[in-house]
């Protein structure tokens, strides 16, 4: 059983600043690092960390050989990912002193994926074999339709919400994993607490595995059997950019390693908190040895 993670590769501008920019604010910044990121490939990242069978798709620009060189060295299969003359996907992020984010994102080549090169790298897929979206690339309906005509699982990350998302057929996902802002848009609901936002969601998808992540809260899960909750860990936050990619790759690699849901939400739990404690998207996901090594501390 192998993963297929078809999404974005992104240079990420990461500028650090002490707040971030309000409406109608010119803001200096302290420093402009560029890095690799996109919840593509920082998901394909996770997964190879923890250890899974992982192969990126996507395409990136002449601008973005040091991206799936990146995603490699992480121990994922990059053979798919095409290299087009679109410039890269790139991410314009404000990372603030208090470690809390925002971006924006410009599809660049990720908006290139074609239904050809989607049927192309599924041929190489199975029935049982995984498949990973989010919504930074195009043809994500065509993914979703072509995945699971293949038989394939389909775990959804829908991110970021945008309103082509909703024409999506997600009663075909297998496995949502999402965050509050996110399971409140797909649910259709205003303010309410994570609870009733998974409970929202359970109803409207009772075919998906739910995951929703709650932040510094923690994390919920919910399926026909069993609905769970996992606290986080309270740790220094140094950059939260590329934490729900974390905890969206050891969520799914442990569950590919026949983990029950309570035990690969700890360890998603637990890898994410590592990679709030270090800056970077890409850069900051943790190896299994980490994660196991935090894990087995007493007292965390
Ligand atoms: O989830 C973090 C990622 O979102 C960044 O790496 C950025 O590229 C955007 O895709």
């Amino acid at each position: 059983m192998k993963i297929l993670s078809l999404g974005s590769l992104n240079i990420d501008f990461v500028y650090s600043v002490g707040h971030i920019c309000l409406e109608g604010e010119t803001l200096s910044a302290r420093a402009l690092e560029r890095k690799q990121g996109g919840k593509g490939l920082n998901q394909a990242a996770a997964l190879a960390r923890a250890g899974a069978p992982v192969f990126m798709a996507g395409c990136v620009g002449p601008d973005g050989d040091d991206l799936a060189e990146t995603l490699a060295r992480s121990g994922a299969d990059v053979s798919y990912v095409r290299k087009i003359q679109e410039p890269s996907g790139s991410a314009m992020i404000q990372l603030a002193d208090s470690g809390a984010n925002s971006i924006v994102v410009y599809g660049g080549a990720n908006r290139k994926v074609t239904p050809q090169m989607i049927d192309e790298v599924l041929s190489h897929f199975s029935p049982g074999d995984y498949i990973l979206l989010q919504n930074e690339i195009s043809c994500v309906e065509y993914a979703f339709r072509a995945a699971k005509a293949r038989g394939m699982k389909l775990a959804f990350n829908p991110s970021p919400i945008s309103e082509e998302l909703f024409r999506y057929p997600l009663e075909l996902a297998d496995i949502l994993i999402l965050n509050e802002l996110e399971g409140r848009s797909l649910a259709g609901i205003q303010s309410s607490s994570g609870e009733e936002i998974l409970a929202a969601l359970a109803r409207r998808f009772p075919q998906a595995a739910v995951v929703l992540t709650l932040g510094e809260q923690g994390a919920l899960y919910q399926d026909g059997r069993s609905r769970l909750f996992c606290p986080a860990q309270k740790v220094p936050v140094i950059d939260t950019t590329g934490a729900g990619d974390t905890f969206c790759g050891y969520f799914l690699a442990c569950s590919m390693k026949g983990m029950p849901p309570e035990q690969a939400l700890a360890m998603a739990t637990q890898a994410s908190a590592l990679a709030i404690g270090t800056k970077g998207a890409a850069d900051s996901i943790p190896s299994w040895a980490q994660v196991e090594a935090a894990a087995a501390r007493p007292g965390r």
